[in-house]
């Protein structure tokens, strides 16, 4: 079975969805990984991000996306396919034609991201979540709806990486239901780092009360400036704040990654489909920074990430 991990802060801006789509990418195309990410943010930016516009309105047109899953369960259709709403495929990495990818044999080790779009009509969706239990007679959890109908298709996958949005209502809830990680991108700053006593606690509930496994996996620090005051200090700071944030929960404080990911041009770019990139590289920056040449540093982080994860 693959893993599952989640993405999760209650801030915007601070790159959960620019760090899920270069792990995505590191795990696929360097490490020749099979990824599968689920966008559940109502803003589709890891779907933009993934497919690119065309794709993605293709989907929307169909009903095969997240929104349409729910909104099916809210309706009493039944025109969502998982098997259908799975774009394969995805990112501007990709060189093997969808309809080719079909038909390799199953013992071909290639990468490729496959994923499950998100809508904006999951806004809709959002404020009607709860009558999800009252139309299926409490048969079925508004936070369990994830689990059952995408979870059969996990095992095709290596990684399950899910993009959620910057709160922890009930479609965020559907992506701790089915992860066995979370991680907290964060920048090192004040506003960013406010909310994540308020995840640990809420998770630590959840995961006693709906008997979850998700575990927090790490933080990853995003979007560093090594010439900004702020940064610096908020980086020292990190770990007491942790260690208090997790002090309240029966989970153990998680570790601070050691990948500081920088600010650069090519990360604020990378979530740009249409923009022509050759490679890894070219996508996520060869210049230098810190030491190194800017795409290591996704390197780095997801050796980090499979060394935690207990894999090789
Ligand atoms: N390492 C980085 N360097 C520069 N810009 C970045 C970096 N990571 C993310 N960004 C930019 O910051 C903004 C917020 O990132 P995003 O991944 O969308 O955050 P979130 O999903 O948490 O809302 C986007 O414009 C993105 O391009
Ligand atoms: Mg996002």
């Amino acid at each position: 079975m693959p893993r599952v991990i989640s993405f999760i802060n209650l801030k915007g801006g601070v790159a959960k969805t620019t760090t899920a789509v270069q792990l995505a990418d590191t795990f696929a195309f360097v490490h020749r990984k099979k990824v599968l990410v689920i966008d559940l943010d109502p803003q589709t930016n890891a779907t933009l991000a993934l497919l690119g516009e065309r794709r993605w309105e293709e989907a929307d047109e169909r009903g095969q996306t997240l929104a349409h899953l729910f909104l099916d369960l809210l309706n009493g259709t039944r025109l969502f396919d998982p098997g259908k709403a799975i774009v394969r495929g995805a990112s501007n990495l990709n060189t093997v034609p969808p309809d080719l990818m079909e038909q390799l044999p199953a013992d071909v080790q290639y990468g490729r991201v496959d994923v499950l779009p998100s809508s904006i009509r999951l806004i809709d969706v959002q404020d009607r979540m709860q009558d999800i239990a009252n139309r299926t007679n409490y048969s079925l959890s508004p936070m369990a709806v994830v689990q059952k109908y995408i979870g059969p298709l996990f095992g095709q996958y290596d990684y399950v990486l899910v993009d959620c949005p910057p709160n922890l209502g009930f479609i965020t809830q559907n992506g701790l239901e089915i992860s066995d990680h979370y991680l907290i991108p964060t920048i090192p700053d004040r506003l960013s780092t406010y909310g994540i006593p308020q995840i640990a606690s809420k998770i630590d509930e959840l995961r006693r009360d709906r008997d979850l496994k998700i575990q927090c996996l790490g933080v990853v620090v995003t979007k560093f400036q090594s010439n900004s005051s702020q940064h610096k200090f908020g980086l020292q700071r990190l770990p007491d704040d942790l260690k208090a944030a997790f002090a309240r929960t029966t989970e153990k404080t998680p570790p601070i990654l050691q990948t500081v990911m920088p600010q650069t041009n090519a990360s604020a770019e990378a979530t740009v489909f249409e923009r022509e990139v050759r490679n890894y590289p070219a996508k996520y920056g060869s210049g230098q920074v810190g030491g190194k040449a800017a795409y290591r540093y996704g390197l780095d982080l997801a050796d980090e990430i499979q060394q935690l994860l207990g894999q090789e």
